[in-house]
Formats: structure tokens, C-alpha cells, sequence
């Protein structure tokens, strides 16, 4: 076996599959590789509509730091009930049951063992489960819901190696759940605003996008001591080297670009810096308290990871990661078309190069001109909501929630399938295989299995369910 098919075959998890199946094909020439394709498509979930559900029965896994907001921000939703809440922590079980007071909810809590969870994911009064969990368990978590007749909704990172994403990819074909990831927001914001005016032609043809997840994490989540959970977000960045993190500013650009409905992503290669910053700062605590002596000397990853992807129709995609470096945060930042361009932070929009970027006042005019309905129906939900109930802060609940739980009830697609979330997920594995191998460039699998040529669009910037639009309560 060539070193870079072994190299392979470990950083994506294909390892223990490579032989005797006759299921993968391998093909190496001097630019271009071929990855394995353990899978055919036997059911297409693109456009599927599950039968609808009155209310939605929620269970959440991990109420940490983010579930302990998904629980509050699902039952803001109505037509929501939440059924039952896990940690592996009792006091944080005890916290979300406390919380959905308020909502005159009182979930049954499980907690105190790492397979408690099954417990739940058991249960036949429940519809779907949320998982806000460390990355290494979302696709165990994720494939024993589905199995067990739940829809999921997955926080990202969907699966982190290439196995994983086909196991989420057939998973859901076969038992006809949807696997959503909880990545960005599609029906607030300002991408919301570029999708429209990309669908409408004012941007003219899209050739290329940039964004990151550039988010200084060193002294929060990094490293921070966390004696729940063994330290696994700094964990996870030792010996991994790539794009760990790419959802937020990818999934964005997947909806602007049709990414598995019209286009795909074909290939992509991936360079690193080395790493300047955690091992010193490992170094640095080590020196004050011995618990960070087993952090000193490791294999970190570099800081600054940039990632380029072209698509099947010869666009291009540039997606950084970088958690440590001092510098403003950046996510959805740069769409550019053959008639204009808009970037973010500050906001700009413009439309030639020898004219200034719009004005302020011109780039507001536009971009309220294409808010698309479905994102002023929730911005006025939320509205509504908040001066009806002055106690509660509603500034949390998210539109991409909302969508969710307005598809379940009204027996429509959801917007981010499977698909999705597994093309989004095969990002960091193949960047790290790309980083390790001198950047050489690496094919993305299509886990459409050509479906992409043919499905439709499946966000809608129109409302399509008309008068049963589920309300925030
Ligand atoms: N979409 C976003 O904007 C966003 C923001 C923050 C975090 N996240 C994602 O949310 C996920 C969780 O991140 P976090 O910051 O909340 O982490 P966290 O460490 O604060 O919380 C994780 C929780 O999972 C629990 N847990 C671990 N193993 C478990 C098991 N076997 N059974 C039950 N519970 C278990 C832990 O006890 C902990 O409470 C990650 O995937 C992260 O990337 C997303």
C-alpha cells in the first residue's frame, strides 16, 4: 500500500475497511486522487418530506455550554414539547429541567452514565433528538436516534472522518430520518439577504466565496480547564492538523453556490501554518500548575489553516480556521459574481471597480429590498414574542430551529439535509490528509451519488407553508 493511501486511510477512519470488500476504488495519478465510495444511493433524502407532526417531541444529549441553550431555544417554538434531557453531569440535567420551567415544561432527566442517552433515544414518544455533545460522539449518537426512529439534529461538526460521513449518509437513506446539522442560521442574518439577492441575479454569476471561523478560542474554550469533560476541544486539536471547523462560513456558501443541488464540490487542497502559539501557551500554565504538564510538547495543530475548494462547475471556495491568533472574528465573509461582490465586516456592497463600494445608506436600502419574507416573518416573530413576554430574552432563538420545527409540523423538507451535513463534515478530514501530504489536492466525495445533478433547491427564500407557520412563543 502507498504511504499516502495508508496516510489516508488513518486520518479519515477507513482504515479497518480498505480490504476485501471490492467496495472502494482507488485510482493516484500526479495531481488528482479518488477516495473511496463505500456507498450507492438507495433512497434520495433531498427533497424528502416526512409525514408531518402535530407537536415535536424533543430529547437533548449534552447541555453544556451550547445545549444548555438548545433545550430554551427549542421550547421557545411552538409545537414543541421536550421530552427528556442527558448529561453526564446530574447538576447540569437538574439546570435545563430547571430552566423549562418557565415554559411549564418538566422533561425526565438522565445522566450518570456515558450510554445513558440510549435510554432516551429509546423512548417511542420521541420525534427528534438533539445532540450539543463532544465531536467524537456526535455519529454514534446521531446513527442509534436514526435507528431508533428520530429525526436528529446535530450540532457541528456532523461526524469527523469520511467513514463517518457515509455512515450518517446511509443511516438516513435507510431509515428515512432526517440527520440536519445545527450549523448556520439560513433565514436570518445577512446571508440570508446575499442568498436572495444571489437567487434574484444581482450579483450576477457566483465564481467564488470566502469565510472562516476565525475566532479567537486560546483562553476560553482552549485552555481553559474543564474538569467535566477531559479537556476535549484542546484535545482535539492535538494531532490534527487542517480545517477543523468550517461549518459556519461553508454552509452559507453552499446555499449561494447549490452545493448538491445543481453543483458539488469536486476537489480541494489545504495548507497549514505551523504552530506558533499552543504549545508555548501550554508551556507558559505548565510552568504555574503541573495539570498542564501533559499538554507540553504535544503535536498541535497549525493556527492558521486555509482551505480551497473547487466546485464541479469551476467555482472556488476559500475557508480559513484559525482558534488562536488575536485578530476580529470572521465567519461568512466574501461572495463574489460576475456583476458585484459583497463582503463583510464592515458590510459593502459593489458593483464595479472603479466605483467606490455602495454607501452606507444605498448598501442598507438594497439589502432590506431583498430580506426575504420568511426572514422578516421570524424577525417579527421574534418581535412580537419579546414584548409579549418581557421576562424572557428571545434575542437567542434561531431561525434555523424555527425552520427545522416548521418543516417537521408541516410535512416539508428541511432545508439542510444529510447531504449537507456530511459534505460540510468531509471538509476537515481531507484537509488534514491534504495538509499531511504537502497539500496535494484531494477529491470530495459526492454523497449524492450524482443526485446533485438533478435535485432542486431545497431553501426556499419564499414561504411555503402559508398560514401554519409555527409561532415563537
Ligand atoms: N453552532 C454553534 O454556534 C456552536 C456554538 C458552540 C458549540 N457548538 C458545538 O456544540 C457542541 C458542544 O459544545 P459545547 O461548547 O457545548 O461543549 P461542552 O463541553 O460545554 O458541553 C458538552 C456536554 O456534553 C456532555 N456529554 C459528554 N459526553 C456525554 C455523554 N456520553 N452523554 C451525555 N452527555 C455527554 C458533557 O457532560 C457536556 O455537558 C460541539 O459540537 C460544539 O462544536 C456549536
Amino acid at each position: 500500500m502507498k504511504n499516502s493511501r495508508r496516510d489516508f486511510l488513518k486520518l479519515t477512519g477507513l482504515a479497518g475497511l480498505a480490504g476485501g470488500t471490492g467496495l472502494f476504488s482507488w485510482r493516484s495519478d500526479s495531481n488528482k486522487k479518488t477516495f473511496p465510495q463505500p456507498h450507492r444511493q438507495n433512497f434520495n433524502m433531498h427533497e424528502y418530506a416526512a409525514p408531518k407532526l402535530d407537536t415535536v417531541r424533543v430529547g437533548v444529549i449534552g447541555l453544556g455550554n451550547r445545549g444548555s441553550g438548545t433545550v430554551v431555544r427549542l421550547a421557545s417554538l411552538e409545537g414543541v414539547e421536550i421530552k427528556g434531557v442527558c448529561d453526564l453531569e446530574p447538576d447540569r440535567v437538574s439546570a435545563a429541567q430547571e430552566s423549562l420551567k418557565d415554559f411549564n415544561q418538566s422533561p425526565d432527566g438522565y445522566s450518570g452514565g456515558e450510554n445513558e442517552w440510549k435510554k432516551m433515544c429509546e423512548r417511542n414518544d420521541i420525534d427528534l433528538i438533539a445532540i450539543a455533545t463532544p465531536w467524537h460522539i456526535h455519529v454514534p449518537q446521531s446513527v442509534f436516534s436514526m435507528e431508533n426512529e428520530k429525526h436528529v439534529y446535530v450540532e457541528l461538526p456532523a461526524a469527523n472522518t469520511i467513514e463517518e460521513c457515509w455512515q450518517l449518509v446511509e443511516t438516513s437513506e435507510q431509515t428515512r430520518m432526517h440527520c440536519m446539522q445545527m450549523s448556520s442560521s439560513c433565514h436570518s442574518g445577512t446571508a440570508a439577504v446575499i442568498l436572495n439577492m444571489v437567487r434574484n441575479g444581482i450579483l450576477g454569476e457566483i465564481l467564488h466565496g470566502e469565510g472562516g471561523y476565525i475566532h479567537d478560542l486560546m483562553n476560553t474554550h482552549n485552555f481553559t480547564k474543564d474538569t467535566y469533560h477531559n479537556m476535549w476541544r484542546l484535545n482535539e486539536n492535538i494531532d490534527r492538523n487542517g480545517n477543523l471547523y468550517p461549518q459556519h462560513a461553508l454552509v452559507p456558501m453552499c446555499q449561494i453556490m447549490d452545493i448538491n443541488c445543481g453543483d458539488k464540490m469536486d476537489y480541494m487542497v489545504s495548507m497549514s501554518t505551523n504552530d506558533f502559539m499552543m504549545g508555548e501557551k501550554a508551556k507558559e500554565l505548565a510552568a504555574e500548575d503541573d495539570f498542564w504538564q501533559p499538554y507540553v510538547g504535544r503535536n498541535y495543530r497549525g493556527n492558521m489553516n486555509t482551505t480551497t475548494i473547487r466546485t464541479n462547475k469551476g467555482r472556488t471556495i476559500v475557508v480559513q480556521h484559525d482558534v488562536t491568533t488575536p485578530r476580529p472574528g470572521i465567519r461568512f465573509h466574501m461572495i463574489n459574481g460576475t456583476k458585484g461582490t459583497y463582503k463583510a465586516r464592515p458590510d459593502r456592497i459593489g458593483f464595479s471597480y472603479y466605483d467606490d463600494w455602495l454607501s452606507e445608506e444605498e448598501k442598507d436600502s438594497l439589502m432590506e429590498k431583498y430580506r426575504p419574507e420568511i426572514t422578516k416573518r421570524f424577525n417579527e416573530m421574534i418581535s412580537q414574542a419579546s414584548s409579549r413576554r418581557q421576562n424572557r430574552s428571545y434575542a437567542r432563538v434561531n431561525a434555523m430551529d424555527w425552520r427545522l420545527i416548521d418543516c417537521l409540523r408541516n410535512g416539508l423538507p428541511v432545508e439542510a439535509n444529510v447531504y449537507d451535513a456530511a459534505t460540510s463534515s468531509s471538509v476537515t478530514p481531507l484537509s488534514e490528509w491534504s495538509v499531511a501530504n504537502r497539500s496535494n489536492s484531494v477529491q470530495v466525495p459526492d454523497f449524492t451519488q450524482g443526485a446533485w445533478k438533478s435535485n432542486k433547491r431545497n431553501m426556499d427564500v419564499e414561504l411555503t407553508n402559508g398560514g401554519g407557520t409555527t409561532r415563537i412563543i
